[in-house]
């Protein structure tokens, strides 16, 4: 098939992943987007690993048939847990996971104390903790699992005080080890980031630097895919949600101002597979 190379597709259980695909039009401003959020799962937090890992299969077959020229898991979780059999499937197209890029920024710092804010599955995985040690084995990591943070960022409450009192209550482990890096480690969390802000501020002797891996993985695309477009226009980015798309619409607008986008709906076959729903009239 000839034609222009298709978009890069970036997927996550929810908002969270518009947090990467925001900075990829940032630095990509002629590379379109296929974002799916995969709302009918979310939170993927408490799930069994082996779920959001068939998940995060299933999404990425759908991107590799929509014709995408990379993906792009904006989703610590799935990077966690199904990244290098989705690389080995999809060989020899780029995929990315979040973790990497940000486990070696954050193993860089010195003194390299490392806070880790994940869900509960990624806390779980050890992920984080495994690659920064590998790259620094001196390294100090504190991973800290925060069930409550997606459910308020998906609930439009991420500025509430209910989120601040989470954040202290999340933060102080990572206060009393004197963290000087914190991941943010869910790409929910981002959205938080003037809680936590405040919240470290009550915490911690020196503020630490909160480590969004959001840039981290846009570099790492540009290396794995040379000639991403940096310039010129690109057609709107399109959002699939396998829940509510006149929700997702809002949310999107409401998390990603600025952005031209179309949004629609997708579903999960019985066969774990996703599939766009057409759109009824045309519009
Ligand atoms: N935003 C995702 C992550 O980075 C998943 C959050 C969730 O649904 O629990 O891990």
């Amino acid at each position: 098939m000839t034609g222009s190379p298709g978009p890069v597709g970036v997927f996550d259980s929810g908002v969270g992943g518009l947090t990467v695909a925001a900075a990829l039009r940032r630095r990509l401003a002629g590379e379109p987007v296929l974002y799916l959020a995969d709302q009918a799962h979310v939170p993927y937090g408490g799930r069994p690993l082996e779920e959001v890992a068939g998940f995060a299969r299933g999404i990425s077959r759908y991107l590799v048939d929509a014709r995408c020229r990379a993906i792009v898991m904006g989703c610590n979780l799935s990077s966690a847990t199904a990244l290098p059999e989705v690389v080995r499937e999809m060989a020899p197209l780029p995929v990315l996971g979040v973790i990497a890029a940000a486990a070696l920024r954050a193993a860089a710092f010195d003194p390299a104390r490392v806070g880790v804010l994940a869900t509960e599955g990624t806390v779980a995985t050890g992920a984080y903790g495994r690659q920064v040690r590998a790259a620094n084995p001196a390294a100090e990591v504190v991973e800290v699992a925060c069930p409550a943070f997606v459910p308020l960022v998906e609930s439009g409450c991420a500025n509430s005080e209910e989120a601040f009192d989470h954040a202290s209550q999340y933060l102080r482990p990572l206060a009393d080890r004197d963290c000087r890096v914190v991941v943010l480690g869910c790409t929910h969390y981002p959205y938080l980031l003037p809680v936590l802000r405040r919240a470290a501020s009550n915490l911690f002797a020196e503020l630490p630097v909160f480590l969004d891996p959001a840039d981290e993985v846009v570099g790492a695309l540009e290396r794995a895919l040379p000639g991403l477009r940096r310039a010129g226009a690109a057609p709107p980015s399109r959002l699939l949600t396998t829940g509510d798309p006149a929700r997702f619409a809002q949310q999107a607008r409401a998390f990603w101002p600025g952005e031209p986008f179309r949004v629609g709906a997708a579903r999960w076959t019985p066969d774990l597979r996703i599939e766009a729903v057409p759109t009824l009239a045309p519009r």
